[in-house]
């Protein structure tokens, strides 16, 4: 008979098991009051799995690689939408663009959007810069979304979007919107073919270097920093300054700061970030 997971429950001892085996695996810290979320994100996989006990699935886990994934994609947060913090949005358009486009034409600007989830922020990102590239000759771009959860990233390179996830882009910047995303409100909007060309998603945990890629000039690092422990905040940032040009732009979430990290990056607006160079300011 499969398992009544409702009636499972989770002793300390499993909890405890699980926040370490997540925090190995995606540097994600679970609060310790936090076992009631953890119980009801899991139950529904047990029932899938069949398995008749938190114990049971802590074994599966350690054998079972692929299972890891798994557990990854439900205890990762992944809420986003389109145009998320219009101050982000407004600091990139009106301070950064100008900058780039004044040390000269013919640049490529390379774009990170870590913790992409399901690539609102990297589309958001492609709508923007393919308005640039159409009036700006010699202009252009490409974006990177990654996350550490592959379930998201699926849904982030299908790209269609619908409802909560584009209103506040349809409603405050509606030429954009619709010069850049097609469809319709019955089967959801899609980035047209020349931004889509220039996003590419790709599975990676930000506690582990990005490797096979030169250096970015902008990266949205946002609402993900929060999960972490400070240490391995900074470990994340150290992989981040690592990566990210010295004339560069760091966009982190609107309740997170670097302030009390040693991170290599100076604020130059709240939850905007420059990386510090050798003189000591940023480089601006
Ligand atoms: C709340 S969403 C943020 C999405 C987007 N950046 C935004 O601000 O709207 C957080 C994302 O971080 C991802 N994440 C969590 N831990 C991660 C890790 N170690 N490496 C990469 N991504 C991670 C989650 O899977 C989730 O999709």
């Amino acid at each position: 008979m499969r398992n009544q997971s409702t009636d499972i429950t989770m002793s300390d001892d499993d909890f405890s098991k699980l926040r370490a085996i997540v925090h190995r695996n995606t540097g994600i810290t679970i609060g310790e009051t936090r076992k009631t979320m953890l119980v009801s994100r899991l139950r529904r996989r047990l029932r899938e799995v069949d398995e008749p006990s938190f114990a049971a699935y802590i074994t599966r886990l350690s054998k079972d690689p692929g299972e890891m994934q798994e557990l990854t994609d439900r205890v990762t947060t992944n809420e986003t939408y389109f145009y998320r913090t219009p101050r982000v949005w407004n600091y990139f358009q009106e301070v950064f663009l100008p900058e780039f486009h004044a040390v000269g034409e013919n640049r490529r600007m390379r774009v990170w959007s870590a913790a992409a989830s399901t690539g609102e922020e990297a589309h958001t990102i492609g709508a923007i810069l393919e308005q640039q590239r159409l009036t700006k000759p010699g202009f252009d771009y490409s974006v990177l979304g990654t996350d550490v959860s592959s379930r998201v990233l699926e849904v982030a390179q299908k790209g269609v979007y619908n409802g909560r996830s584009i209103a506040r882009f349809r409603k405050e910047r509606p030429e954009l919107f619709a010069s850049h995303m097609a469809g319709s409100d019955a089967d959801g909007y899609k980035a047209v073919p020349p931004v889509r060309a220039r996003l590419k998603f790709k599975l990676h945990n930000l506690l582990e270097r990005l490797g096979g890629t030169s250096p970015f000039d902008v990266v949205f690092l946002r609402n993900v920093l929060i999960y972490f422990t400070d240490e391995d905040q900074e470990t994340i940032l150290r992989h981040v300054r690592d990566l990210i040009r010295p004339d560069g732009v760091l966009f982190i979430g609107e309740s997170e700061t670097l302030n009390n990290l040693s991170t290599g990056f100076e604020q130059v607006a709240p939850i905007i970030y420059r990386p510090v160079t050798r003189a000591g300011g940023p480089c601006a």
